[in-house]
């Protein structure tokens, strides 16, 4: 785990452009970010500013078109694909606006499955599961399927299964998007609360204030640049 304060992330000059139809569109340009380890990083801005394209390549599911993505100062932009495939299963954890939860699973079940494969026997991996729904204030809901709980215990079975592999960094794409507010205030104390207890890095984009209140740093995005923060310090 990268020491808290460290930098973690660093993009230099970074470009996402996408062939929509014949045209390019440049969903991300210059963009320039540091990211140390124990921030809770919001990222903001319009539909279509670039946020979700922020994140994957945060997340190491995409790579940029120019410029360079640093993850522990590793290059992602060159790495092989087995690599990237380590780091997403291994350092990062992923949590999506729609829970992506497999409905015929129960909810251990969702958590144990995400466990990378190693040498884990069904009954640990079912220990660990139930461990980590405890964490999240789940632990008596362990064997029920995700149609019996409400979004918000939902999304938080997906932070459960987000720290399967104890990553270094969640990645969240509008987490309570789909959540009442009572539901997302609980899920972003949650989040909070886990950064606290293991320094776990938080980078989550958002259209809340509600949500991006709770970051150390915001920043936001527009028309594919970063933009002056909030708080009105340049990014
Ligand atoms: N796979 C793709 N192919 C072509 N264009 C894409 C692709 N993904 C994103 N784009 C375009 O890139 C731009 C940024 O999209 P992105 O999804 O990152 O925005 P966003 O800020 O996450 O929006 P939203 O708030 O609606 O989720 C948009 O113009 C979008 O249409
Ligand atoms: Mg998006």
């Amino acid at each position: 785990m990268t020491e808290a304060g460290a930098t973690l992330y660093e993009l230099r000059d970074v470009e996402r452009r996408y062939l929509k139809g014949s045209a390019e569109v440049a969903a991300l340009k210059d963009v320039d970010l540091d990211i140390a380890a124990g921030e809770i990083v919001s990222i903001e801005g319009p539909s279509g500013s670039g946020k979700s394209t922020l994140l994957q390549l945060l997340g190491a599911l995409d790579t940029p078109t120019a410029g360079t993505v640093r993850f522990e100062g590793q290059d992602l932009s060159r790495a092989r694909d087995s690599v990237l495939t380590e780091i997403r299963s291994h350092r990062i954890g992923f949590v999506f606006q729609q829970f992506n939860l497999i409905p015929t699973l129960s909810a251990a079940d969702n958590v144990a499955i995400a466990m990378a494969p190693k040498r884990m026997t069904r009954s640990e991996r079912r220990q660990r599961a139930v461990q980590l729904l405890t964490q999240v204030g789940l632990g008596q809901r362990a064997s029920h399927l995700p149609s019996r709980l409400s979004g918000g215990e939902q999304q938080r079975v997906a932070i459960a299964r987000a720290l399967a592999n104890r990553p270094e960094v969640i990645v969240a794409d509008e987490p309570t998007g789909n959540l009442d507010s009572e539901s997302a205030a609980e899920v972003m104390s949650l989040l909070v609360g886990l950064r606290q207890d293991s320094g776990v890095t938080i980078i989550v984009a958002t259209h809340d204030d509600e949500v991006a209140r709770h970051a150390t740093r915001r920043i936001r995005i527009r028309d594919g640049r970063i933009v002056a923060t909030p708080h009105g310090q340049a990014a």
